[in-house]
């Protein structure tokens, strides 16, 4: 597992990546942390679907956390589908409680559950 980031970045984007310990190095997932007021937020989390309930997601989103409080964040907010079971329950094992509902967020016309948590994350399972 391997952050890195830049806290000078005139864009304010951190990008995060897990990566294999082997000779191959192979990327297994990432992560994307921005801000909104005032907020860290948490803009991508990816995992390969072949390497997903292994513990990637929580240890990349265990690295955004410590990243986002580093930054100098109190809370780190995200937007999730309605309908994505793994990340929501990834999101409340991680601390995260839902604040409010963007109506039809997405260009699908899903809506999306806004979740904040405060840093820094604390495992809840
Ligand atoms: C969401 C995602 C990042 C989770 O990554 P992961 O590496 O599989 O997550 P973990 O193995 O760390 O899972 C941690 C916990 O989350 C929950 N969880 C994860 N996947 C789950 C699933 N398919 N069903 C139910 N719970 C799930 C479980 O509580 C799990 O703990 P457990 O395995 O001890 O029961 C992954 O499914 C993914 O890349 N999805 C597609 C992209 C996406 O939807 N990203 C989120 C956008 S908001």
């Amino acid at each position: 597992m391997a952050g890195d980031f830049d806290e000078n970045s005139s864009a304010g984007i951190t990008y995060l990546g897990a990566f294999a310990t082997g000779p191959s190095q192979a990327l297994l997932g990432y992560a994307v942390l921005g801000r909104e007021k005032g907020d860290g937020l948490l803009m991508a989390l990816i995992v390969r679907p072949e390497l997903r309930r292994r513990g990637i997601g929580s240890q990349l989103l265990a690295a955004v956390g410590d990243c986002a409080s580093y930054l100098g964040f109190d809370r780190l907010r995200l937007r999730v589908r309605r309908s994505n079971a793994p990340a929501l329950a990834l999101y409340k094992g991680m601390s995260f409680a839902q604040r409010s509902v963007s109506r039809k967020y997405y260009a699908n016309g899903e809506d999306a559950i806004v979740m904040s948590a405060r840093l820094p994350l604390k495992a809840t399972l």
